[in-house]
């Protein structure tokens, strides 16, 4: 092996995301663009990886490019409205059509996609059926899209049941009314309904584009639900994001954890997406990917592990489990993606505009990700919130990063008198630094 060293460190980061998705369901919508070829093939072997780690699948392919294909061999021009295709009669032949030549060619390559897993005995059964159930479109804006559909309902029931037999559940875009109408629908839509139904865990989108681009180009690597909705209303992105970019706001408004748009042309993309902490795409989830909040009880063991450190080096005053439990209520820690990288604590006095930023820690990985401003900032604010005017910080050793951000040299006698005299006790002689904080 070239470096195990880089692999040993790899694999210790995408461990804890085996686990978490073991059981767990997955709701993968596919363009079919990416659905022939070398491409296919790689997608199929990874999706056989993940089917191998225990991960529920559900896999929903598009069919957008072959309808058109069909289209244009049969002398049309496909017709949208709204980015919506008007399904005629013979389109919908098309559709058909399209969806049994992608569904055999997924399933062909799903099966020859377990030659790279070696343990795997059985190859992997896939499921197909009535999972999904329609409804017409209808006529919008007085354009009849005839035989477009809507999702109207999803079997959860039904597909549970394949995915409790340890089948991976493929479904194509196309659903039958009650009256036994057949409509062509959307995967975006069906991977969307199907993942809220099921109340999946996450909700992925396999494209040509490598996520959600912002206007510069660049991909959105993480986006809270509340940034999409601005994405959304200031037109940024092109009608075809637009669309699976609703979803993924719908989708995470409606209980899934985490919605992820990334590119399946790219080899291994949904494997580096799915098992690295800062993925290859865009994530989309309700709240923003890193956090601060409130500490909690819970949250000593990993504050611990983040000051023991400093205090057995001297730069912070040894704690105990005690004192954290007593002081949780003054502690904020910053999450990102659910691990804890950071910790303050804000001091406040009685009957004194006095307050003091203590224990500002940011864990060694990450001291360059301006976790520790961040941590900042929001203890200048929640101070300010509280009416303090004086916002003292104490340091043995690192000064210069407060006089660097606003803070200002201070001597000793400035601090409440209570503070002072536990200063004057403690021997530690550290300095003392003042931030003056503008009233709101
Ligand atoms: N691997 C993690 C997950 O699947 C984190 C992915 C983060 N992705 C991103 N584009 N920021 O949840």
């Amino acid at each position: 092996m070239t470096n195990v060293v880089d692999f040993i460190s790899d694999f210790r980061e995408a461990a804890p995301y085996i686990q978490y998705l073991r059981g767990k369901t997955l709701v993968v919508g596919v363009a079919d663009s990416l659905l022939s070829g070398e491409t296919l093939r790689t997608l199929a072997t990874d999706l056989n990886l993940i089917a191998g780690l225990g991960v529920r699948l559900v896999v929903v392919h598009g069919s957008r490019t072959q309808i058109n294909a069909l289209d244009t061999v049969a002398g049309r021009s496909p017709e949208y409205y709204n980015g919506r295709r008007i399904t005629d009669d013979d389109t919908l032949i098309h559709a058909k059509q399209a969806c049994g030549m992608i569904r055999s060619d997924i399933e062909a390559a799903l099966l020859t996609g377990i030659a790279h897993t070696p343990f795997r005995s059985r190859p992997l059964s896939i499921a197909g059926g009535n999972f999904v159930s329609a409804r017409p479109l209808g006529v919008i804006d007085g354009i009849d899209m005839c035989h477009t559909g809507i999702v109207r309902k999803v079997d959860t029931e039904g597909i549970r049941s394949r995915l409790n037999d340890g089948a991976l559940v493929l479904i194509s875009p196309i659903g039958h009314s009650l009256s036994g109408k057949t409509f062509n629908l959307s995967m975006g839509d069906i991977a969307e309904a199907a993942a809220i139904a099921l109340q999946a865990e996450k909700l992925v989108y396999l494209i040509e584009e490598e996520g959600i681009i912002d206007a510069q180009g660049e991909v959105w690597s993480n986006l809270s639900a509340q940034e999409a909705r601005t994405l959304l209303d200031n037109q940024t992105v092109s009608p075809e994001q637009r669309r699976l970019l609703q979803s993924a706001v719908n989708a995470v408004e409606n209980g899934i954890k985490r919605t992820q748009i990334l590119s399946g042309r790219k080899n291994g993309s949904l494997i580096a997406e799915l098992f690295t902490r800062h993925g290859v795409g865009t994530s989309i989830a309700l709240d923003a990917f890193m956090h601060i909040r409130e500490a909690q009880i819970g949250d000593i063991p990993e504050i611990t592990n983040l000051i023991r450190p400093l205090e057995e080096q001297g730069v912070l005053l040894r704690r105990s489990r005690e004192y954290l439990e007593n002081h949780i209520g003054e502690f904020s820690v910053l999450e990102h993606d659910n691990q804890i990288y950071g910790c303050v604590a804000l001091k406040t006095f009685p009957d004194s505009d006095a307050g003091e930023l203590a224990c500002l820690v940011v864990l060694p990985e990450a001291r360059d990700s301006g976790y520790g401003e961040r941590l900042l900032e929001h203890l200048i604010h929640q101070a300010r919130k509280r009416h303090i005017l004086r916002l003292f910080a104490l340091s043995t050793h690192t000064g210069e990063w407060f006089i660097e951000r606003g803070f200002q040299t201070a001597s000793s006698e400035e601090l409440p008198a209570g503070r002072l005299s536990e200063y004057l006790e403690s021997k530690r002689r550290s300095k003392v630094f003042v931030y003056h904080i503008k009233p709101e």
